[in-house]
């Protein structure tokens, strides 16, 4: 993890429990955005976050089903619960159920991201403060199926654009599409300046695509990656699951 922040495993048909457990070796477990639900998840092992685009009953969602909204913002480049102290650290996906097109996952390597800025960027992200908020993809997005008491145990959060992964010593730019303000900045010249590093930070020779088979485990380091899933059918299923163990603090 720590050289190649994005590990892919193929042919692992894991239970929850067992995804969990396998999880939880490298940390304690983050629950992420379901901190936010109200209703109780479909799935049993509450350390097994769904991804899927089915109701209980295994039915695809409605075209105007509120979930889709979070299906659609998991489409923007993001790391997995930057909006939230602590943040995420590792995140382990499985796939159960995937479409014949589409639905691909895209990892934005963070750290080859910082290293190719120049160094005038570099000296001006120094000490730079972001705050991170879980429903600003949300709001872009035309609103959430998250009440206000739901929304408000998920305050912002803020976040160095830059930090140190202590595992590899590497710095690595923080940033995605829960960033919405930059500290000491209006908020015009904040949301221009992190659109242009979003932009920086995905150019394709950071990228790594990962096109999906039934039952492969892909786990990722969000300290050091942004990654988004490609677009699909919505109205062909695709069930996915994934489990997170939270980062340590300070993110330095
Ligand atoms: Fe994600």
């Amino acid at each position: 993890m720590a050289k190649y922040a994005v590990l892919v495993f193929r042919g692992q048909a894991l239970s929850d429990d067992e995804h969990a457990n396998f999880t939880r070796q490298f940390g304690s477990i983050d629950r992420g955005l379901n901190i936010a639900y109200d209703k109780k998840s479909r799935l049993a092992n509450e350390a097994v976050i769904d991804l899927a685009n089915i109701d209980a009953e295994g039915n695809v969602f409605p075209a105007e089903h509120q979930r889709n909204v979070s299906l659609l913002a998991n489409q923007l480049w993001h790391s997995d619960s930057s909006f939230k102290s602590p943040p995420a650290k590792y995140s382990v996906l499985c796939a159960l159920d995937i479409p014949d097109e589409g639905g691909e996952t895209e990892f934005a390597d963070q750290r080859a991201a910082y290293d190719a800025l120049s160094d005038a960027m570099k000296t001006e992200l120094d000490g730079l403060v972001a705050e991170h908020y879980a429903f600003h993809s949300r709001d872009m997005l035309g609103g959430s199926e998250h009440s206000d008491s739901g929304r408000s145990r998920l305050p912002p959060v803020h976040w160095p654009l830059v930090h140190t992964i202590p595992e590899s010593g590497r710095k690595t730019l923080f940033c995605g599409i829960h960033t919405r303000e930059i500290e000491g900045w209006s908020r015009a010249a904040a949301r221009v300046y992190l659109l242009d590093l979003l932009e920086h930070a995905t150019q394709r020779e950071f990228v790594y695509r990962h096109h999906w088979h039934v039952n492969d485990v892909v786990m990722w380091d969000n300290r050091c990656t942004l990654h988004r899933g490609r677009r699909y059918d919505l109205g062909l299923k695709r069930e996915l699951r994934r489990c997170t163990t939270e980062a340590q603090l300070p993110v330095a």
